[in-house]
């Protein structure tokens, strides 16, 4: 099943995160709807709030190399609680992916299942500015 594929990505990517200001490890990997999946972790930076999330870095490797069209993602961090992804996050998401899957993870393998829009109810949308 590829979601379990989806799931092992998104833990292991986390095993890349540069986190050395907060030290929470946060992975994320997208699934298209050709099947192919792309992983991201977060990265900060000395002037925090340059800091980018695991999310919008899968989201935008895919992006960056042509993909738009997407099935799920999901959010692996060591918490014992599930971890929902920033306001910043679900915005992109929204944007780029639409009413996708969100399945979070949470340190112990648990998950959770939600899609974009139970996230961020009546989001802001690109038809917004045709
Ligand atoms: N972070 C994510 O990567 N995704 C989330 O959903 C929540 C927060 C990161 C940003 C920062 O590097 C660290 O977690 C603490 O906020």
């Amino acid at each position: 099943m590829k979601y379990k594929e989806l799931i092992e990505v998104a833990r292991n990517a986390k095993n890349y995160s540069y986190s050395p200001y907060s030290k929470f490890r946060v992975g994320a990997a997208v699934l298209t709807k050709a099947g192919k999946i792309y992983s991201g972790c977060n990265i900060e930076n000395s002037s925090y709030s340059l800091t980018i999330c695991a999310e919008r870095t899968a989201l935008f490797k895919a992006i960056s190399v042509g993909e738009r069209e997407f099935v799920a993602i999901v959010i692996s961090t060591d918490e014992k609680d599930f971890i929902t992804p920033c306001g910043a996050c679900r915005q992109v998401i929204s944007d780029l992916a639409g009413n996708i899957e969100i399945i979070l993870t949470n340190g112990s393998g648990k998950i959770k299942k939600f899609r974009t829009n139970d996230l961020l109810p009546h989001p802001f949308t690109p038809p917004n500015l045709e």
